[in-house]
């Protein structure tokens, strides 16, 4: 035997190898596919085997992995819509709420700096008559005071991160905000059972009647202070304020419970739509509760009293809701004895 025949393999063994290759390849290709398969994306897709640009796009396009938890949504690699939500919430849900909020604010300044406070034009009668009974108070503070607890809290969520975290800190912030966002949680149950409340007590002095008309032809007597125009026991610009609450109500509370309760009926797409339009109508409610509150103190004599006491004075009555008093009246004189719902004025 030679020296090289020593060294170099048999023809034999060169086949050997070259099989062993092949038998090889054969096996790990499906096998390298099947995992690539697994780890990357969309069946029928190859990922694993393209290039990275391909691979990152594919992944932007919603590529699923796999999961071993029962939570499936979590095989989502990257759900990209979450940056278009993200932009809408800190852009134009942030910034056109924050610039129609104060531009709301300088309105209401201005017309009271204009116009005044709407006075008794006659003055006071010193006669009070029963405008709102206990049960529509505690209703209407019921929903009122919760739903300034939610617009504080809310607003948190929303600016805090930019305005006040870098006043008070990170840890405080942080705790805060934690404290804040359980408080929204509970408290809106309050502000639900208030709807319901408000809804019953007030829909059906809510509905359009004839003296509507009139009062939107005469922009409710607000602007040029001669006559008020008629009304029943709300007007139309309270009928607004009304139906606003209402609509607005349900939209936020059903919204609010989504997000309580997250994908119970939506998917992740349709949960950031959810979070858009809770943002949205909160801020609209916010807008028109800053001209409720001023028109409700600074902004009118005797309305404060209303809700706070229950009574209004008689001419304050006659002059803003007329055809609600002379009902009243008529109530008054029909009835055996003097109704509990008129009694003298309180001492100043
Ligand atoms: C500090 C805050 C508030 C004050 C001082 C206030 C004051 C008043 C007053 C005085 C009235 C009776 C007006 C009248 O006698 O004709 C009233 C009615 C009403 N309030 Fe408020 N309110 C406040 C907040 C709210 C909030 C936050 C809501 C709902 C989210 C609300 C919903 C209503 C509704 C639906 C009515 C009946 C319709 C109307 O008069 O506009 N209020 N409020």
């Amino acid at each position: 035997m030679t020296q090289g025949n020593l060294n170099s393999p048999t023809l034999s063994a060169r086949w050997l190898a070259v099989l062993c290759l092949l038998v090889g390849l054969a096996v790990s290709l499906p096998l390298t596919t099947a995992l690539a398969q697994q780890q990357g994306a969309v069946p029928g897709n190859t990922l694993g085997t393209v290039n990275d640009a391909e691979v990152w796009r594919q992944i932007r396009e919603g590529a699923m992995g796999t999961v071993s938890i029962p939570d499936t949504k979590a095989a989502l690699l990257v759900q990209s819509e979450g940056d278009n939500w993200r932009a809408w919430r800190e852009g134009p849900i942030a910034i056109v709420g924050a610039v129609a909020f104060w531009t709301m604010f300088f309105v209401v300044v201005v017309f009271y700096l204009v116009r005044g406070k709407v006075r008794i034009q006659h003055g006071r009668s010193g006669r009070m008559v029963l405008r709102f009974t206990f049960i529509e108070r505690f209703s209407h503070w019921l929903t009122a005071i919760s739903f300034l607890v939610l617009a504080a809290t809310g607003v948190n969520l929303l600016y805090g991160k930019h305005l006040l975290m870098p006043i008070i800190g990170q840890s405080a912030f942080a705790t805060l905000t934690e404290w804040g966002k359980l408080v929204h949680h509970y408290v809106a149950f309050a502000f639900m059972a208030g709807l319901v409340l408000i809804f019953v007590l007030w829909v059906r002095h809510n509905l359009w009647d004839r003296y509507d008309w009139g009062w939107i032809k005469k922009g409710g007597g607000l602007l040029f202070p001669t006559e008020h125009p008629p009304a029943e026991k709300f007007n139309f610009g309270q009928k607004t304020v009304f139906w606003a609450v209402m609509i607005g109500g349900v939209v936020l509370s059903f919204t609010g419970l989504n997000l309580m309760f997250p994908f119970a009926l939506f998917d992740v797409q349709q949960m950031q739509w959810v979070q858009a339009i809770h943002g949205t109508v909160s801020q609209i409610l916010c807008l028109m509760m800053v001209a409720h509150i001023y028109i409700g103190t600074v902004g009118m004599e005797e309305s404060f009293h209303a809700m706070s006491t229950g009574y209004v004075d008689e001419n304050w009555a006659k002059e803003h809701h007329r055809a609600w008093y002379e009902r009243l009246l008529r109530r008054r004189a029909k009835a055996p004895r003097p109704p509990a719902a008129v009694r003298p004025a309180p001492a100043e």
